[in-house]
This record gives C-alpha cells, structure tokens and sequence, in this order.
C-alpha cells in the first residue's frame, strides 16, 4: 500500500473536477487505503477505494461484499452497543429498513414484492405524462430568456413525476420537495450532527404524512404506486408492513429524485458546452437516448457506493480485513480505457455502453427504466424548445457532496436561432 498517495475526495477542487483525479488514480493506483474510520460504536476500520470497471463490477456482484455491518460482524466485534442518539433515531432506523442498505433474505423479500408494484409498463404509460410536465415547467420560459435551469427545471421535474407516481396529491408536491433536499443530504459520505439532526425531523414528518396517504389508499385504492405496493402479495402471501411501507416510500422519493435531478442537469451543461453534439442530436432526435447514456457514464449522478467486507478478502493482491469499508468509484470504473474505447469523448452512438450509473447485481437501480425515460423527454424537450443553449456564467458551483455528481445551479442563456 502506497502511504504516499492523499486523496481526499472532500477536497473543493477534486469536487469541482473529479475525473482527471479519479483517471490517475485508476491507472497508478487502482486498489487504494483511504485511511481509517471510525463508527458511531468507536469501532475503528479501513476504509478502501476501487476505481477499475473490473474491480468495480465485481465487487458489486460478490456477495462477500454486504451492506449491512451486522451482517459482517457479531455484536461481540461490533463493540459495546451504542444507543442511537434520540434526535436521530428515526432517521437512522428509518434507513436501516429500506432495501437499498439491506442484503439477501430481506432485501429479496422487498425487492420482490417491489419489483411486482412497480412495473415496467407502468414506467411506460407515464411517458406523455411525463412530456406534459416537462412542456409546463418550461412554458414560462419561452426561447431568449435566461433562467436557471436546474431551479426551474432539473429539480422540479423528477420529483413531479415520483410524486405523481407514488400518487401524492398535487398540493402536497412543495412539502415534498423540501422532504426530498434534505434526504438527500444525510445521504451523503460524511454528514453533520445539525444534517442529522434535520434529516430525523423530515424522516417524522414525512412518514406522518404517508402514514395518512396510506390509510387513505387502504380505504379508497388508486391507480398508483401506493395503492400498489400496499396491495402486492408475494409467492407465500407475504406483504409489506406498515413499517415497510413507509419506508419504501421515503426510498423511492429520495433514489428518485437528485439522482434524476443531476441527469437532467448534467445533460444539459454538456449540451452548453458541446453545441456542435446538441445540433447533431436535434437533427437526429434518435439519437438522444444514447446521448443520455454517455451522460449517465460520463457525468454518473451517483459517483460512489460502498460495501463492507463479509470476509478477509485479497483484491488485485492487497489484504483487507473483514469490516473494512469499501468505496466502489462509479464514476472511475465508467471511464475505464479498458472497456470503453477513447473513454472521455462522448458518443451517442457508443455500443455496447456497458456504464455502471446505475450499478449492478442485486441492487441494480430499480428506478433505471424512468430515469432514461424522465432523461430522454427532457432532454429532447430542451433541444426543441431552445434551437440554441449556453451558459449564462462561466463558473459554474458544484454541490460539496462525494456521492453525488450536483450542479447547485445552471444559469442558461437561451436563444430561438442558431447565431
Ligand atoms: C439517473 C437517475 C438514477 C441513478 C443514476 C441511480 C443510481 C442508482 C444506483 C447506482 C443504485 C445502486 C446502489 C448500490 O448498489 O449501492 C441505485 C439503486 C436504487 N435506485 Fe436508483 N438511480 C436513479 C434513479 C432512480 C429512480 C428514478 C428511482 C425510483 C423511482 C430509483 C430507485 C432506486 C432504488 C429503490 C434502488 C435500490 C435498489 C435495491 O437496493 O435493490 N433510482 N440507483
């Protein structure tokens, strides 16, 4: 192991411009020790990082690699039992139930149960729905106007459909939004007490507020998300709990929307910046789909997850420990020369384009089909309604988070013909 190498990937600058670091990193020191970390119960670990697509893609497939530390450790190794916090137990409960931190038999239970409630031909039918919502948030904003894209477009949108979606009434959507923002937040690698503490609150109020929605559905079905996953019953008659409910809810708001926030926005600062690509793109309208995907493998909205080691394991030839943490770089493996030919060009027509945005093995994104779909309309959308699309500021913030790939803001300059 190489003491030598610091990587900090908090740093502004490595936030601001992560690929060229995540690029030397990946060819000189694929398999890297981050340090130590220590967990709530003092219990002190390793913390690794991988950054090649063979690495990456393995990793995410083995099931050695877990998510649940309890599942790893025994609660002897675990350390003396902390108590959670009380300003933060909700949130951290809340968490722990939701599938996407949970491993097999739990998370197949819900996945399964999940995956019969949410459908693909349900992802479908919302596609004109979908176009509606994206033609609304921009008719304010005819061609020659200046605005900010991801205020009045990015981020209303995604979480206008999951609502929608989920069957959360249209005068609640505002309360939800803010839900929504800080979730996402505690997501993050590292997160402060106050997030915490804000997170807990948010977690309160809105499993109050689907606890009601749900009693609802109960007595009045709908044709919705909610009304689904109350209803669906697995093979052995088994559903889902008050409890899980809840949380799956939470999920599915929270998966759903800065993620689809960040590809909606990516997409379009890529297209400020390559105008000669968002012409051949409003040429060949066919072709968006695979530029969401080049999106998606250039720019992951999701830039990192992480798994903790069920075993001691060797990878690539470097020891680790059982309980070490590992951080899986998504956005290093999705740019790997190994795999992708000219890997930071960006090509709509790039096949197969085998990119890891949205994982892979167990936990592969539920929400994969409506992201492309949610990603595909809007940036076609953007493309006909604005013949030419640049930045209105130079600088541009990104939003200090590891995990996710966030322009806070995108001022766009927009005009009705080509200058
Ligand atoms: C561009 C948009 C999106 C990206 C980049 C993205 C990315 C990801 C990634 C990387 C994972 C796997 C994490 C891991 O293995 O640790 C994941 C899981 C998940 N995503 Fe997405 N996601 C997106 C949109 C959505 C949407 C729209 C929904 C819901 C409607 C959603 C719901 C989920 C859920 C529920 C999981 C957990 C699946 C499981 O644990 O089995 N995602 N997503």
């Amino acid at each position: 192991m190489d003491e030598s190498v610091r990587f900090d990937p908090k740093s502004p600058l490595f936030v601001n411009d992560p690929h060229g670091m995540l690029s030397i990193l990946r060819e000189r020191h694929p398999v890297l020790w981050g340090g130590e970390a220590r967990a709530l119960s003092g219990r002190v670990f390793s913390v690794w990082h991988l950054f090649s697509y063979a690495d990456v893609g393995a990793a995410l497939k083995d099931a050695r690699l877990m998510r649940e530390i309890r599942h790893v450790l025994t609660d002897e190794e675990l350390g003396r039992a902390v108590p959670i916090p009380e300003e933060f137990q909700t949130l951290v409960n809340s968490q722990r139930n939701m599938m996407l931190f949970r491993d097999p038999p739990d998370h197949t239970r819900l996945r399964t149960l999940v995956n019969k409630a949410f459908t693909p031909r349900m992802v479908e039918r919302l596609a004109s729905h979908i176009q509606d919502i994206a033609t609304d948030l921009l008719e304010p904003w005819p061609a020659g106007q200046r605005f900010d894209l991801v205020q009045e477009f990015a981020f209303p949108l995604p979480v206008i459909v999951i609502a929608e979606l989920l069957g959360v009434p249209k005068a609640d959507r505002d309360r939800i939004k803010s839900w929504s923002r800080i979730f996402t937040q505690v997501l993050d690698v590292e997160v402060s007490l106050e997030t915490l503490v804000r997170g807990n609150q948010m977690t309160k109020d809105f499993r109050d507020y689907f606890r009601d929605l749900i009693a609802e559905r109960r007595r009045n079905p709908q044709q919705d998300l909610i009304s689904n996953l109350i209803q669906v019953t697995d093979d052995d008659g088994g559903q889902l709990s008050l409890e899980e409910l809840l949380d799956m809810g939470i999920l599915l708001l929270v998966a759903g929307h800065e993620t689809t926030r960040n590809l909606i926005a990516n997409a379009a600062w890529i297209m400020c910046r390559m105008p000669g690509l968002a012409d051949a793109l409003r040429r060949q309208p066919d072709l968006v789909p695979g530029a969401i995907e080049e999106v998606l493998r250039l720019e992951p909205p999701v830039m990192l997850t992480s798994r903790f080691l069920a075993e001691d394991l060797s990878i690539q030839g470097t020891a680790m420990k059982r309980g070490d943490e590992v951080s899986l770089w998504l956005a290093a493996a999705n740019r790997d020369p190994a795999v992708f030919a000219e890997p930071d060009a960006f090509r709509p027509d790039r096949s197969p384009n085998r990119h890891l945005a949205f994982g892979q093995g167990i936990h592969y994104c539920l929400g994969a089909p409506l992201a492309r779909q949610e990603g595909a309309i809007a940036l076609k959308t953007l493309l006909t309604r604005y013949p030419r699309l640049t930045l209105a500021e130079a600088d541009l913030t990104w939003t200090a988070s590891t995990t996710f790939r966030s322009l806070t803001a995108l001022e766009v300059e927009t005009s009705a013909a080509p200058q």
